[in-house]
């Protein structure tokens, strides 16, 4: 070919793949897609994850496929989103462990604030204090006399490095001044499923998943982490009320797209929470878990990325403080 047909077939080719970029995005979505939840399938976040997914799929018109990649305190499921192809078809779903891990990771493999698409926060999900059935102490105090009195052979489940259940865990060790053995999992699901075999004995887990175990008598609750009591477990009192004095937790989630990601495609993606956050059943499920459904002023890009921001400068220093390193 003589070079000013080939530089023609050149242009034509470059514009060719720059004219189908937003033509792709306008289509978008021709196909499933994959959401990633980075703890074990029937955990909270999976909860979460696939109340979302059944109406996200209603609303894009193809399913919305929930993944679970789980290890790591989450951060083998952040990572394998952030190095995905950036075109919508795999996202994420992640909580309070995206911005932990920023402290907890010396060598993390991602980088929360730089290699990811931010689509809109979810849902704000309150932890509870629970015990296993046979557990003899009947209220907080009774717990805590009982964890000092029993400190070599107490032990506290949790999800990893990263896992909201073990920042709460850790909370709980540092307020009554006491530290007991953990015993990591992939998820809080196989945690919850060892309490209710009374293998383990203490979890802090996500209303999410505890409610139904709670109604059902068979876990032991002390407490719920929020500033005030919640309607879905009006008889449980505050940690704080109970006696720890300032100890608060909620857990947040956010969906993630990975960095690159066409902002058309971002766009659809974000309209889609949003019109699922609206729908009756995803605002029944989440209500009857103890949950809420965040404002619409956290269900945009710039509300999940400045709370992002905002929760790594808070909680980085005090884990750098604690030294708690997971690597
Ligand atoms: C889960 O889904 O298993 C939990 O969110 C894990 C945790 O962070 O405690």
């Amino acid at each position: 070919m003589n070079p000013s047909r080939l530089m023609k077939a050149l242009a034509a080719l470059a514009f060719g793949i720059v004219a189908l970029a937003p033509a792709q995005a306008q289509n978008y979505p021709t196909r499933p897609i994959v959401l990633v939840v980075p703890f074990a399938a029937g955990g909270p976040t999976d909860v979460v994850a696939r109340t979302l997914a059944q109406a996200m799929s209603k609303d894009l018109g193809q399913s919305v496929v929930v993944e679970n990649t789980a290890g790591a305190g989450g951060t083998i499921a952040a990572n394998r989103v952030a190095r995905a192809n950036p075109d919508g078809y795999t996202i994420l779903i992640h909580h309070n462990g995206m911005a932990s891990s920023v402290g907890l990771y010396r060598k993390l493999s991602f980088d929360p604030l730089k290699d990811f698409e931010y689509i809109s926060q979810v849902a704000d999900v309150p932890m509870t204090l629970l015990a296993k059935k046979s557990m003899p102490a009947n209220n907080l105090n009774e717990l805590i006399a009982y964890i000092k009195a029993n400190k070599e052979k107490v032990n506290l489940a949790h999800a990893g490095l990263g896992a909201v259940s073990q920042l709460c865990g850790m909370l709980f060790q540092k307020a009554i001044g006491v530290d007991i053995t953990t015993v990591p999992y992939k998820g809080t699901a196989p945690a919850m499923t060892d309490l209710l075999g009374g293998q383990v004995d203490i979890l802090c887990d996500q209303t999410t998943q505890t409610i139904p175990h709670i109604n059902a008598g068979s876990v032991k609750l002390y407490g719920v982490t929020t500033d005030k009591r919640i309607s879905a477990l009006p008889n449980a009192p505050t940690l704080n009320e109970a006696g720890l004095k300032g100890f608060q937790m909620v857990v947040w989630h956010g969906v993630y797209a990975p960095k690159g990601t066409p902002k058309a495609v971002q766009d659809r993606l974000t309209a889609s929470v949003q019109t699922a956050l609206k729908d009756a059943d995803v605002k029944r499920r989440i209500a009857e878990l103890g949950s809420d459904i965040v404002p619409p002023e956290k269900q945009t890009q710039e509300g999940l990325r400045t709370w992002l921001k905002a929760e790594i400068d808070k909680w980085v220093p005090l884990i750098k403080a604690a030294g708690q390193y997971a690597d």
